[in-house]
């Protein structure tokens, strides 16, 4: 793959190095990418629309509104069907925007509806790259799934030197590019990931409940879909925000999670079941909020569907199915039992003992099981790396029983 036939929506902000981009659309042009420009306000300071319009090969947006034909920029449409949108030069004004929600100009508005993949080239003034604030927002934007083309150490505008130049545009033409041409080796493949707690509504107001974050299932969604897997993910209560290119089913209860999860499996041929799921729900939901008037005061359970098991008796041979284990006691022999009762491919075991692993962190640290009692043992690492392990243990096994 290349960047031939791709649609790509380049953000230029107001800074000095706008005029870098003019050369990077002419390369991109060149190798037949179809390039749409939209400028800030303030970038036309630094760069006129005329020459980006020339190098593209296509008119300019900036504004929301085209007054003089009466023609309304529909940002929804340029942010849904690119393949890549790059925003080059983010300037701290623009990046602090885009961390924020905020929405003033075409460009950002394009940037929040954007389905796509984004990246974001900063550049600016070395003690505006070095504050807190910049790098706060930088992070927040890696933690919506954004990627960052880091800037260059050099000599600044203002004389000063050091990190904040913009990469050069033969540099972000390789990294859009490289983008493109990575292998996508679970393109063509479904997958399903259950992920986050459930509620089991005991009145209006009430409800059983855990400390799970969904962060794992999250990233283990958005692994899978960067190996170019088409990803439905279905959460409980979580306040984590979609990772871009990810379809999401919110549920609330383990009633709800069955029912999502059932929906999709068959379809499916990756399925990670994360979640974790209430073992029991109340037998009765009172529609009224429960007053306090005995002393004590008892709830009746029932246990729930064990989801993973249930679909477990359904698996076909092309089907990869991950459940989870935590344990706080003979946890390889008690994961490995779960494993071979929900007929699962592997079992990723959570231990309770281990500093840094768990339920709300960013950290996690597993042992992987599969079916032939192997046991992968891992290092304390982000969710994230975690999530990559797993996603390349499910790779291997794709290739295992599609070979
Ligand atoms: N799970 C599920 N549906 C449930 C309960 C659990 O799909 N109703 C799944 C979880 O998503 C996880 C795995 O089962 O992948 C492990 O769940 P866990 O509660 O640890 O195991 P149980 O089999 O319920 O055993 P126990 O609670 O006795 O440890």
């Amino acid at each position: 793959m290349s960047v031939r036939g791709k649609h790509i929506v380049i953000g230029i902000c107001g800074s000095i190095a706008a005029y870098k981009i003019t050369s990077l659309v002419r390369l991109l042009v060149k190798a037949e990418a179809s390039i749409q420009v939209i400028l800030s306000p303030d970038a036309k300071e630094f760069v006129t629309p005329l020459t980006l319009a020339t190098v593209s090969k296509n008119p300019v947006l900036s504004d929301y509104f085209d007054r003089s034909n009466g023609v309304w920029n529909n940002h929804v449409e340029l942010g849904i069907s690119a393949d890549l949108m790059l925003i080059a030069p983010a300037t701290a004004n623009s990046l602090s925007k885009m961390a924020n929600g905020a929405c003033d100009n075409l460009l950002l508005a394009t940037y929040l509806s954007a389905k796509c993949p984004v990246f974001f080239a900063p550049a600016m003034d070395l003690d505006m790259w070095q504050h807190p604030a910049t790098q706060r927002n930088v992070s927040i934007l890696e933690s919506y799934g954004n990627k960052m083309i880091a800037p260059n150490s050099g000599e600044l505008a203002s004389g000063l030197i050091g990190p904040g130049r913009l990469a050069e545009p033969d540099e972000l033409f390789e990294f859009i590019s490289d983008f493109f041409n990575e292998e996508r080796p679970l393109k063509g493949k479904k997958a399903l990931v259950s992920a986050g707690p459930t509620h089991e509504a005991i009145d209006p107001v009430r409800f059983i409940g855990n400390h799970s974050s969904g962060k794992m299932g999250f990233a283990i969604a958005e692994a899978l879909h960067s190996l170019g897997a088409e990803v439905t993910l279905v959460s409980g209560p979580t306040t984590l925000p979609t990772p871009p290119g990810i379809t999401r089913k919110d549920v609330t209860s383990a009633q709800q999670m069955l029912e999502a999860c059932n929906q999709f499996f068959d379809n499916a041929d990756i399925i990670v079941m994360s979640a974790a799921v209430a073992d029991y729900t109340p037998v009765e939901t009172s529609d009224q909020k429960i007053k306090k008037k005995e002393e004590t005061f008892q709830i009746r359970l029932k246990k729930t569907v064990d989801i993973l098991a249930s679909l477990g008796n359904r698996k076909t041979t092309g089907q990869t199915l991950i459940g989870f284990a935590l344990e706080t006691n003979n946890e390889l022999e008690n994961a490995l039992d779960k494993l071979n009762r929900k007929n699962l491919d592997y079992i990723v075991l959570n231990s309770m003992q281990d500093e840094g692993a768990g339920f709300s962190g960013d950290t996690n640290k597993v042992t992987i099981l599969d079916k032939n009692k192997r046991v992968q043992k891992f290092e304390l690492k982000s969710k994230k790396e975690v999530a990559s392990d797993i996603a390349t243990i499910i790779l291997q096994h794709q290739k295992a029983i599609n070979a």
